[in-house]
């Protein structure tokens, strides 16, 4: 919907989107004490603390969590995608396969490394299609991108498969799902390298932050140099035998460490309560034959509820009437391809420091590109969990919702005979 601006430059530009409600942690008094000591110390920056200080116990304490070897915070999700692709060397000429329904920080961390994103359709799980991955993989393809999108898990087991007979690399975008599990493992720890996103508005949160998780020592090492321009100076670190390279500086500050650790403890908990939700709303809207229950790579650990209608005016009706706790996904669409203009317009900082100029093949973005994505978007909706309201509340809400759902077609029904 846009807004009155004064000017029409700032009119195009002024977007405003209904109704995402998001999951997180909350942050409280246990956070608000784990900082004053990190304040008295005054070792506040990455490495004035030799030991690891809290963000050493973070790192320690998430790959225990979510069994893997390496973790390292950083100071944002997007800065976790870049030093991933970096580190698993993407570079110039190469296509790297990303969502169409994605955070536009996705599409553009290959970017920043050099490379050009592809759009994949997504598929009713709101995840990469595994068809449509095969359709995009070309020659210069290079990594893959999956994105477990608003705590929808990817179909992992299919792109793996696919990574593997490619020769392609898997860096997992986890950073709206953390924590979250494909099959008894973490999302995040399956392809090559994850990135995690600790921004407000994620499962767990220090303000803005994010990381990086994998089992490849090299990858590990290589990512810590690039998020770290001083990493030639920090003698204590085992660089496994890799030669300094430049970087960037995306560090994390042990004032992020130190909340980080309350909200990994509450991460659990919260995702057990959003999962015990889940059984119940799907249960109740499962049984209207008004909406299906968006379909789910690994269900037994579901945490993200969407319905999907026969019409995009079904979806459109069911959001507007249920308002709070309801959006239909198209309408979120700053998520939604069509509007990434800088990326749909191929425009960078420096016209000489454009990827797109790089590459071997003209790469196109159309309006219909990823058709099958837009039309999924229109015909779904998503429901909040409300996993800090009574189950008992949530289930009322739940038939009610089933309930107008069905008092809506009565009134098509009889608006049409
Ligand atoms: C899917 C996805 N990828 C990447 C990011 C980037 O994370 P950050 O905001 O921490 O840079 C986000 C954040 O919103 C996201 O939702």
């Amino acid at each position: 919907m846009l807004k009155s601006a004064r000017s029409r430059d700032t009119l195009q530009y002024k977007v405003e989107f209904p109704g995402e409600r998001k999951i997180m942690a909350k942050v409280g008094l246990r956070e608000w004490l784990a900082l004053a000591p990190v304040f008295a110390s005054g070792k506040l920056a990455r490495y004035s603390d030799e030991t690891g200080g809290p963000l050493g116990r973070f790192e320690a304490d998430f790959c225990n969590k979510f069994n893997v070897q390496h973790a390292l915070t950083m100071s944002s999700g997007t800065g976790a995608l870049i030093s991933a692709l970096v580190a698993a060397g993407v570079g110039p000429g190469d296509e790297v396969l990303v969502p169409a329904y994605t955070w536009i920080a996705t599409a553009a961390a290959p970017l920043a490394a050099g490379a050009v994103p592809v759009l994949v359709d997504i598929d009713h799980t709101l995840t990469m299609d595994p068809h449509d991955i095969l359709r995009k993989i070309t020659p210069q393809t290079k990594a893959i991108i999956p994105v477990h999108m608003s705590n929808m898990v990817c179909d992992m087991d299919s792109i793996m498969r696919i990574a593997r007979e490619n020769n392609l690399v898997v860096i997992e975008d986890a950073c709206q799902a953390v924590g979250l599990q494909y099959k008894s493992k973490r999302v995040g720890t399956i392809g090559d390298c994850g990135a995690f996103s600790f921004n407000q508005f994620k499962n767990i949160n220090c303000g803005e932050g994010g990381a990086i998780a994998t089992n490849d020592a090299r990858l590990f090492s290589r990512a810590r140099m690039y998020h770290d321009i001083g990493s030639m100076f920090r003698g204590h670190l085992d660089n496994a035998n890799e030669a300094p390279m430049l970087g960037i500086n995306f560090k994390a500050s042990q004032i992020q460490g130190a909340m980080l650790n309350v909200q990994l403890k509450k991460l659990d908990p919260m995702i057990a309560r959003m999962r015990e939700r889940y059984n119940v709303i799907s249960d109740i809207l499962g049984k209207s034959s008004m909406m299906m229950i968006g379909p789910h790579n690994d269900v037994d650990n579901a945490a993200g509820l969407h319905v999907i209608f026969e019409t995009s005016e079904d979806a459109k009706r069911f959001a507007e009437e249920n308002k709070r706790g309801v959006y239909r996904l198209f309408d979120s669409s700053r998520h939604v391809y069509t509007n990434w203009q800088p990326i749909l317009q191929q425009r960078t900082g420096h016209p000489a420091m454009n990827p797109f100029h790089w590459t071997d093949r003209t790469i196109e973005y159309t309006p219909e590109l990823c058709a099958q994505t837009l039309d999924i978007l229109k015909r779904s909706c998503r429901i909040s969990l409300g996993e800090n309201y009574p189950v008992a509340l949530v289930a009322h809400i739940a038939r009610r919702m089933s309930r107008q759902a069905r008092s809506n077609s009565d009134n098509l029904l009889y608006a049409t005979i």
